[in-house]
């Protein structure tokens, strides 16, 4: 089966592309490199001996992916490319609308013309906003609390439309919660740019000494320890949703979103104080004034994931922290 995963460069992208390969799938990856080292590709080969076919483009050029479509027989595609950083999209919420929603419009015209209806989205649990009740169902109403957040609640409604227009399109909407970690290997992992703005990164460099300290934002949340909780989920587990929700595809499916987390909830505590245990170092940390934009707590209920695509998270904090710093270690630097 051919699968062109859009944004496969990148984080998720690239893990997920990994265990495609060793599925025995042929993967093209077109990404524009926006946020993405092609040295991936390289490490990529290390694991498992083969690499995707790459192409340099962007989402939103239509000719570039008509001529995808042309040369190749598409069974699906696993759509990530997108850009992700809540305070760019506050600042610039043209180029949120433009890169995540546009793009995704052409990318699906595009696969409309080619009868390629099978798709799965990157969505996020950030479609939820600050949620009335914990854990979050997927019924849990929208409410996106910046452009970052409504371009993805956008993307789902459009292909919820599309859906139902054509009932052969066949939609996962994986609303994910916190990725972290990385390959066991150590050869891929999550490279940001410039100084973190979310935890694991941070920590993993305070840990490296790039970084001298962690802030933790709030100690007076209404929670166990006073700072905020959240459901990390290991890149493995979030990269196994994506062939999982790819086989119910296969199964004239419909259109349906799907937590992607564990269903536990950890603290900021919680997850420093594991990092120290378990890798053995010391994160130098204040607790200061909340982030503005947080909420205290969120955590997922998987269990329509685990009912429907027959889903779960296997990897535990102890797991997560433990290739993150792996990661990290290895390449201090990213790629
Ligand atoms: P990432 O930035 O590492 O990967 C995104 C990839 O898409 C990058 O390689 C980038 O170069 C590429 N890209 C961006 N715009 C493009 C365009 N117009 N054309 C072609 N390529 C383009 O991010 P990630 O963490 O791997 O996230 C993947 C997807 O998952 C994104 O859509 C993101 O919004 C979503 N998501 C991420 C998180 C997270 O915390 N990492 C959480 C929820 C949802
Ligand atoms: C953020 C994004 C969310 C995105 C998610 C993906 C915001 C408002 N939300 O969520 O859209 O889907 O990343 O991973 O940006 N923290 C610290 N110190 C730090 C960094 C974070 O204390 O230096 C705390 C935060 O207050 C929060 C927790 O760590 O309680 C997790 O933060 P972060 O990793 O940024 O993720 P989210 O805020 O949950």
């Amino acid at each position: 089966m051919t699968i062109l995963v859009t944004g496969g460069a990148g984080y998720i992208g690239s893990h997920t592309v990994i265990q495609l390969l060793e599925s025995g799938n042929d993967v093209i990856v077109l990404d524009n490199l926006c946020n993405a080292n092609p040295e991936v590709f390289n490490r990529i080969e290390k694991i498992c001996n083969r690499r995707p076919a790459f192409i340099e483009g962007d989402v939103r050029n239509a000719v570039l992916l008509d001529t995808i479509f042309s040369n190749n027989q598409i069974d699906s595609v696993i759509h990530f490319a997108g850009l992700k950083a809540v305070g760019e999209s506050v600042a610039n919420p043209v180029l949120y609308y433009q890169n995540n929603v546009a793009g995704s419009i052409t990318l699906f015209e595009v696969m409309q013309q080619h009868g390629c209806k099978k798709v799965v989205f990157s969505s996020s649990a950030t479609v939820y906003g600050d949620p009335a009740s914990i854990p979050v169902t997927e019924s849990s109403p929208y409410a996106p609390a910046n452009p970052y957040g409504t371009s993805k609640m956008m993307v789902e409604n459009i292909l919820t439309d599309l859906h139902i227009s054509d009932n052969n399109w066949q939609v996962a909407l994986l609303r994910y919660f916190n990725p972290v970690g990385a390959h066991p290997s150590g050869l891929i992992g999550e490279d940001p740019k410039g100084i973190p703005n979310n935890l694991m990164p941070f920590v993993t460099q305070v840990a490296s000494g790039q970084l001298e300290k962690l802030s933790i934002f709030g100690g007076d949340y209404p929670t166990q320890d006073g700072t905020g909780v959240r459901d990390y989920i290991h890149v493995q587990d979030l990269a196994r949703g994506h062939l999982k929700a790819l086989e119910a595809l296969a199964e004239n499916h419909g259109c349906a979103a799907y937590n992607l987390g564990t269903g536990v909830g950890y603290s900021v505590l919680d997850v420093v104080n594991t990092f120290m245990q378990e890798n053995q170092l010391d994160i130098a940390y204040q607790i200061v004034e909340r982030r503005a934009g947080d909420v205290a707590e969120y955590y997922a209920d998987p269990s329509f994931s685990s009912d429907r695509l027959g889903w779960k998270a296997e990897h535990s904090l102890k797991d997560m922290v433990r290739d993150h710093w792996n990661w990290q270690k290895n390449n201090p630097e990213g790629y």
